[in-house]
């Protein structure tokens, strides 16, 4: 499946919704040049384009252009691949690129169709939150967005809303990159006061690894007191295993299954690269992710209510999920549910992966002491740096490239300082050593409340956040 973007004829890059309404506008002004009997070559001309923008747009996404139908959102998600350039790969199981900066992400938004999180969304977001944008919006670390102008649109009429995130319990250790969409999350929910559910796929790591089903059930309990820790009001907050809530609940495995009907195997093969011989589970598994989007699953906290829109805080690399959720949503007479898309976390190694609990060494665990978080950051941690102290106070090193850095930009909440760090390291005034220390001191007690609030959560608490009853909004 190529790439959707595409080198029109004015060497324009262009997403498939554009794509069809550059065709649509094409095929009127075919029409209006014929109507008034315009000169035969403008006609042709006019003609020639149309017919070159069809051949991009079934490039592109793989269907016949129709007036009437645009693209379907999965009509990108077979691409969630290497792009034409050779250079990122972004899943829900694997995220690469060849680019040290990282993975780039105004392309990702191209290809996959999202709109950026832009200036004027930060600042509507700050005046209906009635406070300073959090850093992760303000340094564009949650960078794109899917009808989030919906969702305030519809606050804004006292309409609320809900939010949905979760995680795979492949393990019991959580890493700090797992923390992002929950620490965001938290912030959303206080600052809209609104109920939040979380979904714990145990179903989906029974599948995918090399674990008993007791196993991943375990590590879905241990997850929910890390997600618990983040501070979540227990009076507001769903948070349920799949294993256990989709047996106790006809009203969300009758989503599941709906959904299930209106999604076929070409679609999910060409979504998340199935094959044949990929396991049933897995194949219909997306469904499953996809029904917590929709307030009927949840009749003890919506009473019933089908039409209480859902916002989806996550990394971008569970999108294709929900592109699924979307694009399946009005064909079950359901609203769409909205999107926030964060980056990744990057790996100690570097920015081309993202930190993943898979490899030990590129992740710092919730679990990690202090000394092991300065042994990893001093030891793996990817420096763009000179190669001598003489070059560097020279040259400067490359704050871009540099994984404390990056880093520090997720976790230091002061502006002005993290601008000076950037300033003093480019410049050479800063050096490498005294760079991780600033993250390594930053990083330690982050971890180590964590490690005590986390110590908090009783098996009661965990009882309590994980029982299907009403919420308070
Ligand atoms: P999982 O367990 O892989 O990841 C949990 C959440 O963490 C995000 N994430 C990251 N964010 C920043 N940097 C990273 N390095 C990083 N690695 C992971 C993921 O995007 C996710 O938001 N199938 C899902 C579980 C799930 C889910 C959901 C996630 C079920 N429903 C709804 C988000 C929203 C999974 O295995 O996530």
């Amino acid at each position: 499946m190529a790439d959707c973007q595409c080198d029109d004829a004015g060497g324009l890059t262009l997403s498939p919704r554009e794509l069809y309404d550059r065709l649509t506008e094409q095929g009127d002004q075919v029409r209006t040049l014929k109507t008034a009997k315009a000169d035969k070559a403008d006609i042709d001309a006019a003609i020639q384009s149309l017919l070159k923008f069809k051949l991009d747009y079934k490039r592109i996404t793989g269907q016949d252009y129709k007036a009437g139908c645009p693209p379907s959102e999965d009509a990108v998600a077979h691409d969630n691949g290497p792009s034409e350039d050779g250079a990122d790969t972004v899943d829900p199981w694997n995220v690469s690129t060849t680019n040290a900066k990282g993975v780039d992400y105004d392309k990702l938004i191209v290809r996959f169709g999202s709109s950026k999180i832009d200036k004027e969304l930060v600042d509507r977001l700050e005046e209906v939150a009635g406070q300073k944008a959090h850093r992760f919006l303000r340094r564009g670390i949650f960078f794109s967005h899917r009808d989030m102008n919906l969702v305030l649109d519809a606050y804004e009429k006292n309409k609320s809303f809900y939010l949905y995130t979760g995680r795979g319990p492949s393990s019991g250790a959580m890493h700090v990159g797992h923390l992002i969409p929950f620490i965001f999350t938290k912030w959303l929910q206080d600052v809209f006061d609104i109920p939040l559910v979380i979904q714990l796929t145990d179903d989906e790591k029974y599948l995918w690894k090399d674990l008993t089903l007791e196993e991943c059930h375990h590590y879905a309990m241990e997850n929910a007191k890390d997600i618990i820790a983040c501070g979540f009001d227990v009076n507001k907050t769903f948070i349920f295993s799949d294993l256990d809530y989709m047996g106790s609940s006809p009203e969300f495995y009758r989503n599941v299954v709906k959904i299930q009907k209106h999604v076929t195997f070409n679609q999910v093969k060409g979504i998340f690269g199935f094959t044949e011989s990929d396991c049933i589970g897995k194949i219909s598994f997306p469904a499953i992710q996809a029904a917590p989007s929709f307030s009927s699953s949840f009749p003890h906290i919506f009473q019933g209510r089908k039409d209480v829109p859902c916002l989806i805080p996550c990394a971008i690399d569970q999108d294709p999920y929900f592109r699924m959720t979307r694009d399946v949503a009005p064909r079950i007479g359901y609203t769409k549910p909205a999107l926030l898309h964060s980056t990744f976390f990057p790996a100690l190694q570097g920015a081309q992966t993202k930190m993943s609990a898979s490899d030990p060494n590129s992740s710092i665990f919730l679990t990690d002491t202090p000394k092991q978080i300065k042994n990893k950051v001093n030891k793996h941690a990817f420096s763009g740096g000179k190669d001598t102290l003489e070059e560097h106070r020279k040259h400067g090193g490359n704050p871009d490239v540099d994984v404390s850095f990056m880093y520090l930009t997720f976790f230091l909440e002061d502006d002005e300082q993290l601008e000076k760090i950037r300033q003093d390291y480019t410049s050479g005034a800063l050096l490498t050593g005294e760079l991780k220390k600033l993250l390594i001191d930053t990083l330690q007690p982050i971890i180590t409340e964590h490690q005590l609030k986390r110590k908090e959560v009783t098996d009661d608490m965990v009882k309590q956040f994980m029982t299907p009853r009403p919420l308070n909004f």
